[in-house]
């Protein structure tokens, strides 16, 4: 649905140029929750705000629905931004407007009539669980429901593609997870497809269909959230996923190993318990656990296990393969990270 092709942004700074987006090419699917993820500065903004053109690319092409959009002005763009919504971290509400006349604003620009806008700000104020406040001014909402405001906002036309721009950085835990279970609702009922731009790998892995990975401009690498989690394939992106998966350990454990120690990591809940058992019996080493545990992408179960593997080196090097072979990633860890 959304397409990049080669495409590059380039900034001109008073210190030279900033190449904020690379070369990337980037298949969006229809209908999907596609997240990026990066540290700071990686271009993900940038490369949000090509989609409805808030940014031009310098270079490539980008596409919606097969149409060639990286050349469209005046009326054209108009009617193309109609279709993209965009929420943003800082909520960017109108503090002089109440939640109503905020979720109609793009309506009356687009020249809806008035019952119209009644109608479809109630509809909206009532998806967003906000039907109470409609009367109420931004300076008087949580943080959770300036979000609600801004995504009904954002969703006033006829929505098709919704642009959201770390809309859950500025919430708190409890208060994120409504949000993002509303996205999700939102992708389900309306079928709309959504972008998210987060630094949380979280967001990512509870939301998230597919995911691409930038840094420095670059992409890194895409894919279904799973995959991607499971066997991450750039070094970046593992550093990424360890962290969420908080399996770094104080290093002084470290020191008390004797054997070769690795984290296996496997897709479902089963398979390891018997995996380690038939390891045991088949060969004469001794096997401890150091840490385990499940992690949901999804509702998709990842098992994570931490073991230290002693005795003689090809014995135990005859145990690594074997459980090499069948699970679906393994590795040496060889210090604190
Ligand atoms: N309008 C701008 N003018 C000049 N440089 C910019 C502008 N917007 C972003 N940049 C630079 O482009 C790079 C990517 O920024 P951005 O897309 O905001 O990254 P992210 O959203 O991943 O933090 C950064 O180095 C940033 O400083
Ligand atoms: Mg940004």
């Amino acid at each position: 649905m959304i397409q990049f092709k080669d495409v590059s942004v380039t900034y001109e700074g008073d210190e030279g140029k900033v190449e904020a987006v690379q070369k990337l090419s980037l298949h969006i699917h229809k209908g999907e929750i596609f997240g990026i993820v990066g540290a700071s500065g990686a271009g993900k903004s940038t490369l949000l705000r090509t989609i409805n053109l808030l940014e031009r690319p310098t270079e490539g092409r980008i596409y919606i629905n097969n149409q060639d959009i990286t050349d469209l002005k005046g009326e054209e763009l108009r009617l193309l931004r109609q279709k993209i919504g965009m929420i943003f971290q800082h909520f960017n509400l109108i503090q002089r407007k109440t939640v109503f006349d905020n979720i109609a604003f793009p309506m009356v620009a687009a020249g809806t009539s008035k019952e119209e806008i009644k109608k479809r700000v109630t509809k909206l104020l009532h998806l967003v669980g906000l039907s109470d406040k409609s009367n109420a001014f931004p300076a008087q909402l949580s943080g959770g429901q300036k979000q609600r405001v801004g995504i009904a906002r954002a969703l006033a036309n006829e929505t098709e593609i919704l642009l959201c721009d770390e809309p859950t950085s500025a919430l708190d835990l409890e208060t994120t997870k409504s949000i993002l279970n509303l996205l999700k609702e939102i992708n389900q009922k309306l079928g709309i497809t959504i972008v998210i731009i987060t630094h949380e790998m979280d967001v990512v892995k509870s939301i998230c269909d597919r995911v691409a990975v930038m840094n420095e401009g670059y992409l890194l690498e895409a894919g279904d959230v799973y995959d991607v989690f499971v066997n991450p394939k750039d070094a970046f992106t593992k550093q990424l996923i360890e962290h969420t998966f908080h399996l770094e350990f104080p290093p002084q454990i470290f020191n008390d190993f004797k054997g070769r120690v690795l984290k296996i990591v496997y897709k479902g809940k089963a398979a390891t318990e018997p995996l380690l058992s038939e390891v045991s019996k088949r060969y004469n080493i001794k096997l401890n656990i150091v840490h385990g545990k499940i992690e949901y992408i999804g509702d998709r179960p990842v098992g994570i296990l931490v073991v230290e593997l002693e005795g003689d080196e090809g014995e135990v090097q005859l145990a690594v393969d074997y459980i090499n072979e069948r699970t679906a990633l393994t590795e040496e860890v060889l210090y604190a990270n």
